[in-house]
């Protein structure tokens, strides 16, 4: 698994399969605990996490961080990771083509983590992960069922950040992923 995790990290590191990598300052292959049994999957870097290499670390990595903690976690007990690698340019969502280059990376890093459970924020993230293209205020605060995994929709914090009045409605999201983490550790699967 070692093996398998450090030759996926580096080979997104070198990536040059889409045109994202022509503006890039630093790939962002993801973070946290590759044996994680929650993982967040967002959208694409911004401009401070194109500066640092590191998912979610400008203003809506800050509220990501919180509603982590409110689930009774650390940043580096869950794996953060997003559809696209590198960042789009204006922060534009990315194309299709770019997300059909990178989406083969984020389902080895589904597979060699091998979470319980699959937090998708946002509709980018639903979009690709679940070829899903309702809208997130339709699949938000819903369990789907995939393969073993419980995946669950919500807001993206950026999202919540623009609309602070849907904050209520992602603590309810939050509440219940926080019972399934409860309920998947019980079953012994820790
Ligand atoms: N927004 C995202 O979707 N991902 C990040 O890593 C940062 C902001
Ligand atoms: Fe490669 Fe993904 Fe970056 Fe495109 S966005 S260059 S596919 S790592």
């Amino acid at each position: 698994m070692h093996e398998a995790w450090g030759d996926l990290i580096n080979e997104i590191s070198g990536c040059t399969k889409c045109r994202l990598c022509e503006n890039r300052t630093n790939v962002v292959p993801g973070e946290g605990n590759p044996r994680a049994k929650i993982m967040f999957i967002g959208e694409g870097p911004g401009r401070d996490e194109d500066m640092q290499g590191r998912p979610f670390v400008g203003a809506s990595g800050q509220l990501l961080d919180r509603m982590i903690h409110a689930i009774g976690m650390e940043r580096t007990e869950v794996y953060i990771a997003n559809i696209v690698k590198c960042r789009p340019p204006m922060n534009r969502n990315p194309e299709p083509d770019e997300a059909a280059a990178c989406m083969p990376y984020l389902r080895n890093q589904f597979k060699l983590i091998s979470p319980q459970i699959i937090v998708l924020l946002g509709k980018v993230a639903c979009r690709y992960v679940l070829q899903d293209e309702s809208p997130i205020s339709r699949l938000r605060g819903n369990w789907i069922l995939r393969k073993g995994v419980w995946f669950m929709p919500t807001y993206h914090p950026s999202a919540l950040l623009r609309a602070p009045e849907k904050k209520r409605e992602a603590w309810e999201d939050f509440k219940m992923i926080k019972a399934k983490l409860m309920e998947v550790s019980h079953r012994g699967e820790v």
